[in-house]
């Protein structure tokens, strides 16, 4: 049966490196210590994507973490596109019929309480953490204040941040007094002010974008992260940064994972 194929670069295959690597560390280090263990996809796409200008078919992340050793107890997928949620939904129920999965088809910073109803309630006795992958495709898919409300539960987050195929290539636009989409992504609304400094240093609005985001996961607790510890994704011959994954955990333990990930997932990632 054949269902609804978004397509992808070739670049995506080492983000998917990186989920499936750390998605297998989380889930096999944590069974023991924790009763449930849930992930959740804010972006989840349609389950499989082509390698576009191939004939490469690959599992998308929701595909990737359901097949992983030692599984997730619950999986909680959020995705916009009807065509998209519709071809997921068939791909997990025939691949992985006897999974706890749960969909949520819609805007996810307008599903946070559908997200958050589908999480199970921790306990002394039951203990919940959850790994939340988000993989938007640029800035104004993603606002801060989903990840703020998402954090009031036991939460790491993977956070694709589109710096250099959306920020830095459209800063002009997004300087514009009437733009609120950086302001939204990062969650803070002086940020003009900060970037008239960073401007006048040099920074590139990439790296500005980044930064200001991780100060912005600090401020909600995730103190361990910050930009020079996330991986750059490239285009292929290596010119062009695309986009950058970023870890936040409150436990320096997952950061140790994280570390591990980058160095088996791909010898040369690129740091800064
Ligand atoms: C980069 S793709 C993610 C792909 C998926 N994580 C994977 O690994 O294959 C981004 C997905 O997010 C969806 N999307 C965009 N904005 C969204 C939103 N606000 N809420 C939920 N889904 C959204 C798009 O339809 C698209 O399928």
């Amino acid at each position: 049966m054949q269902y609804h194929l978004p397509e992808i670069g070739a670049w995506g295959e080492e983000k998917y490196s990186l989920v499936r690597n750390y998605a297998q560390i989380f889930a096999t280090s944590m069974k023991d210590k924790w009763q449930c263990r849930v992930y959740i996809d804010l972006f989840s796409g349609a389950g499989r994507s082509r390698i576009k200008d191939t004939n490469k078919i690959v599992d998308g992340s929701p595909l990737i973490a359901l097949g992983i050793e030692n599984p997730f107890n619950r999986y909680i997928f959020c995705e916009q596109n009807p065509d998209n949620i519709d071809a997921l939904i068939k791909r997990v129920k025939t691949h992985y019929p006897g999974m706890d999965t749960h969909f949520v088809h819609g805007d996810a910073n307008d599903a946070v309480d559908e997200i958050l109803s589908h999480i199970p309630r921790f306990s002394p006795t039951f203990k919940v953490l959850a790994f939340c992958f988000v993989d938007p495709f640029k800035i104004d898919n993603l606002k801060f204040e989903t990840l703020r409300r998402l954090s009031a539960r036991y939460m790491d987050f993977l956070v694709l941040i589109p710096t250099g195929m959306d920020a830095q290539r459209n800063v002009s636009y997004y300087v514009r007094p009437d733009s609120k989409n950086v302001e939204e992504f990062i969650g803070k609304a002086t940020w003009r002010n900060d970037w008239q400094e960073a401007e006048a240093r040099g920074e590139k609005f990439g790296l500005f974008f980044i930064k200001q985001f991780c100060t912005s996961m600090d401020n909600i607790g995730y103190k361990y992260s910050t930009a020079d510890k996330s991986v750059d994704i490239r285009l292929p011959d290596k010119n062009f940064s695309l986009y950058r994954l970023a870890f936040f955990s409150k436990h320096q333990l997952a950061h140790k994972f994280w570390d591990d990930v980058k160095k088996y997932s791909k010898p040369q990632l690129d740091l800064f």
